[in-house]
């Protein structure tokens, strides 16, 4: 099958990889910089290998694209672009808005349209498929499905292959032909009633994990306050066989997902008349770590941060990736600098951020580790500063949540 995939980041590429085995796919995105690149074999994607980029390019199943005319006999049409909020924190379908223009003024014939990208119940049926309609030149009519996407980047042992897929067609037949593409790479297809159930699930996915993250953060400020260890205590709690599921004390959540994902169910919610306070209380708690920590290292340090030098070490937003979007070190890095701490990063893994590249490892009074990467030497980060305050629970030998 001809498969076009609508942008190519950690979703989309990630597809791109795994379709191009037995399809010939077009990876269509408006970054420039990035096609050329793609199309040279390189891939920008952690978890997508470069040689499995250049070896379909090399069979004809891969090819990267800027222009809406490659989209024009795709059978398939993957929505991979991105679903942020606005400054009010209110949905940003922006993004979806422009690809289906470009869907539905490149296609010539009747398609298949999979929205991977997460969004709020409603989405394909109220938006995406009248939206492609109206930019369609031809009144072609294309079936429409959603597939939301669970990819974990960087993770292995979970991937496009083994992670159950959900999936739901506008009618039948699009159920049958989004059933029939995914299982060429996807093991284990579950069918459900409406689009609208898929989209919530996905949502409701990531608001469970947003919601127990700022559960066990809350906790870690409990457990310091009454002298107990959080990681030997939820360690025990996790001896039961049952009605338990372990999550880590963190400096906060980051990505496009896990901060996200929840504020669309909220907004949902809202729309009908319905509180949605967990989401909300979890959002506050999990912004309000980095002021924590801070707070922790302020008192350890003799109740002052003033032109201390701290190096905050690791700025992803979790471990092995290079993504910085909503980590939650800037908001660390911003609290010691408004208690007049002279602050530096160091990150193996995301090298350069906002123009300013890594610095080494050591060289201030105090560090605070935010995320620690497999290529980084704990024993190192341990004894790179005086004082080292880690909020990761990966090392036992110094102070931290
Ligand atoms: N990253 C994840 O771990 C993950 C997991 C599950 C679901 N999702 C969801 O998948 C969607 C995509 O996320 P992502 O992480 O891949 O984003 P990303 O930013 O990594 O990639 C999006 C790509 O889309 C391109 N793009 C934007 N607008 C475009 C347009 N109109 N036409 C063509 N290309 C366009 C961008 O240039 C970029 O390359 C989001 O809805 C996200 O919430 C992400």
């Amino acid at each position: 099958m001809k498969v076009a995939i609508i942008g190519q980041g950690y979703v989309g590429l990630t597809i791109a990889a795994f379709a191009s085995k037995n399809h010939q796919v077009v990876g269509f995105d408006n970054n420039v910089e990035n096609v050329v690149r793609l199309n040279t074999g390189i891939s920008h994607i952690e978890g997508v290998e470069s040689a499995d980029i250049a070896a379909a390019i090399s069979t004809g199943n891969y090819v990267a694209t800027t222009e809406v005319k490659d989209l024009a006999d795709a059978e398939i049409v993957v929505i991979a672009v991105p679903t942020p909020l606005t400054k009010d924190r209110k949905p940003d379908l922006s993004y979806i808005d422009s690809a289906c223009r470009s869907i539905g003024s490149g296609l010539t014939s009747p398609a298949l349209i999979v929205n991977e990208s997460t969004s709020f119940p409603g989405t394909l049926r109220d938006y995406i498929k009248p939206l492609v309609e109206k930019y369609s030149t031809d009144k072609i009519e294309h079936l429409y499905a959603i597939s939301p996407e669970r990819v974990d980047p960087g993770r292995t042992d979970w991937n496009q292959k083994n992670t159950p897929r959900l999936y739901a067609g506008l009618t039948p037949k699009a159920s049958i032909k989004t059933r029939e593409f995914y299982s060429s790479f996807c093991d284990n297809l579950i069918e459900v009633s409406s689009p609208e159930v898929a989209e919530a699930a996905k949502l409701f996915e990531n608001t469970f994990r947003q919601v127990n993250i700022a559960l066990v953060n809350e906790f870690s400020q409990i457990a310091h306050a009454l002298g107990i260890s959080v990681h030997e205590t939820l360690e025990a709690a996790n001896t039961k066989p049952y009605g338990f599921m372990k999550f880590n004390p963190s400096a906060g959540v980051g990505g496009h997902c896990i901060p996200v994902d929840p504020s669309y169910l909220a907004y949902m919610a809202a729309g009908k008349g319905v509180p949605a306070t967990f989401i909300e209380r979890a959002n506050e708690v999990n912004l309000e770590m980095p002021k924590y920590i801070v707070s922790r290292v302020k008192s350890d340090n003799g109740g002052s941060l003033q032109g201390k030098s701290v190096q905050v070490i690791g700025v992803a937003y979790k471990p092995n990736v290079a993504d910085v979007r909503e980590t939650p070190a800037e908001l660390v890095i911003a609290d010691l600098l408004a208690e007049g701490a002279n602050v530096s990063w160091h990150d193996p893994v995301v090298e350069s951020w906002r123009g300013v590249e890594s610095s080494e490892l050591g060289g201030s009074e105090i560090a605070i580790v935010v995320t620690l990467h497999d290529v980084m030497d704990a024993s190192k980060v341990a004894t790179s500063a005086p004082y080292v305050f880690d909020t990761t629970g990966k090392i036992s030998e110094v102070r931290g949540l």
